[in-house]
């Protein structure tokens, strides 16, 4: 038995911003807080946005000052900003920056309280005011997904919300918006949802229907993924890696995630690290540590051929894992992200509080198997890259 939650409706392929005002219409939505961040604002990525709004006979406000990682702080700027304006609806432009904002301005909106009262699962009880998500980038799949994630400095920590209450109304997937994501946040954002899609077929609660994409998504990322970070005009590239992490979000939003995410929000949190890159460098090394769980091994041969590995026919499930792990190795090196936590400047007496930290993240309890606080401490050891730590 289970719940499926999918978004409304979705617009894809390029230009599909132009269908954007029909569905505004239909919602009968009159005034909207466009949420994003100095650079999209500057480059006028929010403008065109907002010129399809005035098209559905709406109008807007810009609320343009959204970083990575966003805060509580921000959350409140932006949620009295639209209460100001009495807002109907949201309309986020970025990435998960901006569309975690939005979702957490909606749900406050809606629900009252403040942002912190909702961290956790499920913890509010009506759907927020709508969102519209024009994603830039092609990788958190947050325009699909029923999680938002919300930095609180003064524990510093990153907030986990999972509440399908959340999720966008319309998710606009134009790759025009893409077009000129630079290098490094392709390769980080690519890599997460290489993570999302990993991690849903690891997770406790994966599901035939989450396979189906998460497998897809594993398969268009490994091919896709170089192409664009190699070529950001290739358009066929950049579309694939947009249908990608969407179906990769699509199937960590059902089966959910696991100790990679867990461990890189704690490391989020506590030192301001990319969110994208933090996964990247975590993902081979928690791979290995899963691949010695018993009766994972079946989960790890589907994962290998989604990856194209031949010649892993009849190995144990922890030499599976360790090939896959290998294949993440070089994707990583090839799209230019770093290789372990030592080039990230991670000092190993973190360790221990960030552990404690990952430990509490809701995403830890989605791993195959909830893992000791030991464990985690050894997993950060060993991706070091030192050769520190013996499972
Ligand atoms: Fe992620």
């Amino acid at each position: 038995m289970e719940n499926y939650h999918a978004v409304e409706v979705s617009l894809f392929g390029r230009g599909s911003i132009a269908l954007l005002p029909p569905e505004l219409k239909k919602r009968g939505v009159k005034r909207g807080l466009i949420i994003t961040d100095e650079f999209l604002y500057k480059s006028g990525a929010a403008k065109r946005v907002g010129n399809r709004i005035l098209e559905a006979g709406a109008e807007y406000a810009i609320y343009y000052l959204v970083q990575p990682n966003p805060t509580i702080e921000i959350v409140n700027e932006c949620l009295h900003a639209a209460k100001t304006l009495q807002v109907d609806f949201l309309a986020a432009v970025g990435g998960g920056s901006a569309i975690d904002t939005a979702k957490a301005v909606s749900i406050v909106m809606a629900n009252g309280g403040n942002v912190e009262d909702y961290e956790g699962v499920n913890k509010s009880s009506k759907k927020g005011i709508p969102i519209v998500a024009v994603n830039t980038t092609a990788g958190t799949g947050s325009e699909v997904t029923a999680f938002y994630i919300v930095t609180n400095p003064s524990e510093h920590s990153k907030m986990c919300m999972v509440d399908p209450n959340c999720m966008v109304s319309i998710a606009v997937n134009d790759v025009d918006f893409c077009m000129t994501m630079p290098k490094g946040l392709t390769a980080a954002t690519g890599m997460d949802a290489m993570t999302h899609a990993i991690e849903a077929v690891l997770a406790k609660r994966a599901a035939p229907i989450t396979d189906k994409d998460a497998l897809w998504a594993i398969t268009a990322i490994k091919d896709y993924l170089p192409l664009a970070f190699e070529d950001g005009s290739d358009v066929k590239a950049r579309e694939m890696m947009s249908y990608a992490e969407y179906t990769a979000g699509m199937a960590f939003s059902n089966a959910g995630l696991g100790m990679v995410h867990a461990m890189a929000h704690a490391m989020g949190g506590m030192l301001n690290l990319p969110h994208g890159i933090c996964n990247a460098v975590l993902l081979p090394y928690v791979m290995e540590f899963n691949g010695r769980l018993p009766g994972i091994g079946e989960r790890f041969r589907r994962i290998a051929k989604a990856l194209g590995l031949s010649g892993t026919e009849g190995l144990t499930g922890e030499r599976e894992a360790e090939k896959c792990a290998e294949f993440i190795r070089s994707l990583s090196c090839r799209v230019g992200l770093p290789k372990n936590l030592q080039e990230l400047k991670v000092e190993k007496w973190d360790f221990e509080a960030l552990a404690e930290t990952a430990m509490k993240d809701s995403c830890m309890q989605d791993n195959y198997q909830m893992p000791t606080k030991q464990q985690v401490i050894e997993v950060y050891h060993r991706a070091l890259g030192i050769g520190d730590g013996v499972f």
